[in-house]
């Protein structure tokens, strides 16, 4: 449990602010609201007060004996600002402490994290910017906004991320996890989630890859200012926020879109798990069981190996990262066959998860240990799978080189 300041600024987004609070208090974080004025024109001191258990304030001249305007931002673990309005990034840069949001966000020595929201204009008007990089500077997080929708008919950068992508980025920074911008103008292609081989009109071979890992490797690498690529197959959730993604369903569909979006790439990171083989006929109608109880034999096809396919390709200056789910056996352990593996595919750099106890797929927690080509083994902690993704960036960020 952490105590968490959750300042929202005035702005149509604030509505979104009452499900971050919910996602917040939900995963048992002690919350304390500090709107500003102006949002509390948008959402209610009521809804704030009643999601999060405790009193809401808004000006240094409540709760004076306490002298809140200092002690909330001394006490907490983690501000948040959500949404961030133009003019709040520019009164926080400015160092101003004219009402309890600015003033806590001046008395704290927490983490700070800003989530802006506002029209394109405003968001890449130089003063915007400079406010920015100001913040950035001084060691805050400054999320990039989403592009979409915005209030009225137009659309761009400047969106505020959905509250979940915002709670699971929370976690990284929570954990000590690092959200800087490491990865800005560089262009990340991910795969994620598992091929489906069709048999028949209703049937397929599948895995159980949930694609959650490959998500919070997308989310992350957005959060860190890269221009993500969200190569998706089968999987559900909704798009993390910052990412284009391209739906697959079968290897050849992932391998296509693989081959159209990569030779762009600084970074291609292959987290898909891509089906082997494939059945070599797809029954036009489906496939009946028919008079006889025997089952009819399937008989398979290879598939491309897409991420040895990558690493031919490649142009020259781009990273190529693998990953591998191995179990030890009586050839070899985990790390061993992943070395192996790392050698054989030719990529530079190899996440490996281990599986023996088969308690990876579908969790919220992961563990791995990311192999370089140079010999390195890096070992990233089992933790949420956005921590442990930062972690895996952690590795891949600094190998970097932006092409453009
Ligand atoms: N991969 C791929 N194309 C395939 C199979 C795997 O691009 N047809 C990629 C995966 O996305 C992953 C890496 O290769 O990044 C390792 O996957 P894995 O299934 O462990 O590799 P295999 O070569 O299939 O090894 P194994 O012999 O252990 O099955």
């Amino acid at each position: 449990m952490s105590r968490i300041v959750l300042g929202v600024g005035g702005g149509v987004a604030a509505y979104k602010s009452a499900l971050l609070l919910r996602a917040l208090t939900e995963r048992g974080h002690d919350v304390r609201v500090v709107p500003t004025a102006s949002a509390l024109r948008f959402v209610g001191a009521a809804t704030f007060e009643a999601l999060s258990g405790n009193p809401v304030s808004t000006e240094v001249w409540d709760d004076v004996p306490e002298v809140a305007h200092v002690r909330i931002g001394q006490t907490a673990d983690l501000v948040v600002v959500n949404p961030a309005t133009a003019d709040l990034l520019a009164r926080a840069a400015a160092g101003r402490a004219d009402d309890l949001l600015t003033a806590t966000l001046l008395a704290t020595g927490a983490p700070v994290v800003f989530v802006p929201a506002m029209h394109t204009e405003m968001w890449l008007h130089p003063a915007t910017q400079d406010n920015v990089a100001t913040l950035r500077r001084r060691g805050a997080v400054v999320l990039p906004p989403a592009v979409g929708r915005l209030t009225g008919p137009d659309s761009g950068p400047g969106r505020l991320p959905e509250p979940a992508d915002v709670a699971a980025l929370l976690d990284v920074v929570l954990a000590g996890g690092s959200l800087h911008q490491d990865l800005a103008g560089a262009r990340v292609v991910v795969s994620a989630g598992g091929t489906r081989e069709p048999l028949d009109p209703v049937r397929f071979l599948g895995n159980r890859s949930s694609g959650r890992q490959g998500w919070a490797l997308a989310r992350v690498a957005a959060a860190r200012g890269a221009e993500v690529t969200l190569v998706a197959a089968n999987v559900e959730d909704p798009a993390p926020f910052g990412c284009a993604v391209v739906p697959v369903g079968t290897a050849a569909e992932l391998e296509a879109a693989m081959g159209e979006h990569a030779p762009d790439a600084d970074v291609v990171v292959m987290a898909a798990a891509v089906a082997d083989f494939r059945p070599t006929e797809v029954a036009a109608a489906k496939m009946k069981k028919g008079g006889s109880s025997e089952p009819s034999a399937v008989a398979l096809t290879r598939n491309p190996d897409v991420l040895a396919g990558l690493v031919a390709a490649r142009p020259e200056g781009q990273l190529v990262v693998g990953f591998a789910a191995e179990t030890g056996d009586a050839d070899d352990d985990v790390l061993g066959h992943a070395r192996a593996k790392l050698a054989r595919k030719g990529c530079d750099l190899l996440v490996v998860n281990d599986v023996s106890a088969g308690q990876v797929f579908g969790r919220p927690d992961n563990a791995v240990t990311v192999l370089a080509a140079d010999g390195s083994a890096t070992v990233v902690p089992a933790g949420p799978k956005d921590l442990v993704a930062a972690g895996i960036w952690d590795s891949v960020a600094p190998r970097v080189t932006t092409r453009r």
